[in-house]
């Protein structure tokens, strides 16, 4: 098939193109850096040089494809515009702008995230029959992106990933980190519960999320199975170094005052902010946890790989790039 990807660069879009190309798919990238892209066009990937405000422009032409795969978009941003312009008005310009092309792609596969749900009730599992409540202007944006999708005149679906683990990944970088040098924290009181997903598994569900000939709109969560607390995952972290990881739990209070002095401090050195008002909204709820089910019953993915094996291939991933 034919695949149009945007955040071929980034973290899980270079797992999913590796994997694209591998399989044979034609692969087109929206690339805004030509060095970002250099592993791209070593893959063979026809490059689009570009950001994302090329959607917004009216005689913006995209060469025909089957699926377009939209995962660019900011994890880590300085203020609340930001999110919602590139999170949700680039998603809004980019179904816009392939409504305006005289060709139609199958499905447009968008990445939102469960910070779209928000927080999960303590008790069970969000599905997709679940309103969205999310509690920071990261999640806000997805829910409206996804909204956009939801309404377009070709198929979509949006997925809901939870945090995803794996080489390469900027966002855990400083959990590992930290570990390496024997220490882990979290705020305070009961352990905080969460989904996740291996990168390798979440790019198997795009693929069979592009393979879908479904007519209408889907969303879906895309999880493992496994639910763990941050204890659990410290200590997973912990047996992938093969030392011992002291965490620290840090009062939820202090854990904001932080995240301001940061706030104020990271900028003045040009560093973003790993640890900004929407990260800190999301470490003091109480669980963030979804169910994969629905996804299992349609398309019959499943993820496969399991926490210790994909907390190893995450470590082996930022020594194999020299990040730790
Ligand atoms: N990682 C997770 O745990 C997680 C969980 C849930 C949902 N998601 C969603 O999954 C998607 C991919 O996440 P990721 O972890 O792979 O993020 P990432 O590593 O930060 O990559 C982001 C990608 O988006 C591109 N991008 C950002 N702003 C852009 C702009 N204005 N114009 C063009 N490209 C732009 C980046 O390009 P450059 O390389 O040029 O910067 C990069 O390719 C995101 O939409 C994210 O919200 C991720």
């Amino acid at each position: 098939m034919r695949f149009f990807v945007t955040g071929g660069t980034g973290f899980i879009g270079g797992h999913l193109v590796e994997r694209l190309v591998a399989s044979g798919h034609e692969v087109t990238a929206l690339v805004r850096s030509p060095h970002k892209a250099e592993r791209l066009r070593e893959l063979g990937v026809t490059l689009v040089p570009g950001d994302l405000s090329v959607f917004a422009e009216p005689g913006t032409t995209l060469e025909p494809v089957d699926v377009v795969v939209h995962l660019a978009g900011v994890v880590t941003a300085p203020d609340a515009a930001t999110y919602e312009a590139i999170n949700f008005g680039a998603v809004r310009d980019l179904v816009a702008c392939l409504e305006r092309q005289d060709w139609t792609p199958r499905r447009l596969v968008f990445a939102s995230s469960l910070a779209a749900a928000g927080p999960s009730p303590a008790d069970r599992a969000w599905t997709e029959a679940d309103t969205l409540a999310p509690v920071e202007p990261y999640g806000e944006a997805k829910a409206r992106a996804e909204a956009v999708c939801a309404a377009a005149s070709f198929p979509t679906t949006s997925f809901r990933p939870p945090p995803v683990l794996g080489g390469g990944d900027p966002a855990f970088l400083p959990v590992f980190a930290l570990a390496s040098r024997g220490l882990g924290f979290r705020v305070g009181g009961p352990a905080q519960r969460i989904s996740w997903i291996g990168v390798d598994d979440l790019v198997a569900a795009i693929v069979a999320m592009s393979e879908d000939t479904h007519e209408g709109h889907r969303i879906y969560f895309t999880t493992h199975e496994q639910v763990i607390d941050l204890d659990e995952l410290w200590a997973g972290v912990s047996r992938a170094f093969g030392h011992r990881v002291r965490v620290i739990r840090v009062p939820g209070p202090v854990m904001s005052g932080l995240s301001t002095v940061a706030s104020v401090v990271l900028p003045l050195v040009g560093r973003p902010n790993p640890l900004d008002a929407k990260m800190v909204a999301q470490m003091r709820a109480p669980a963030f946890v979804c169910t994969s089910a629905a996804l299992t019953a349609d398309l019959g993915w499943q993820a496969q790989v399991g926490l210790d094996e994909t907390l190893e291939r995450t470590l082996a991933g930022y020594r194999e790039r020299g990040w730790l």
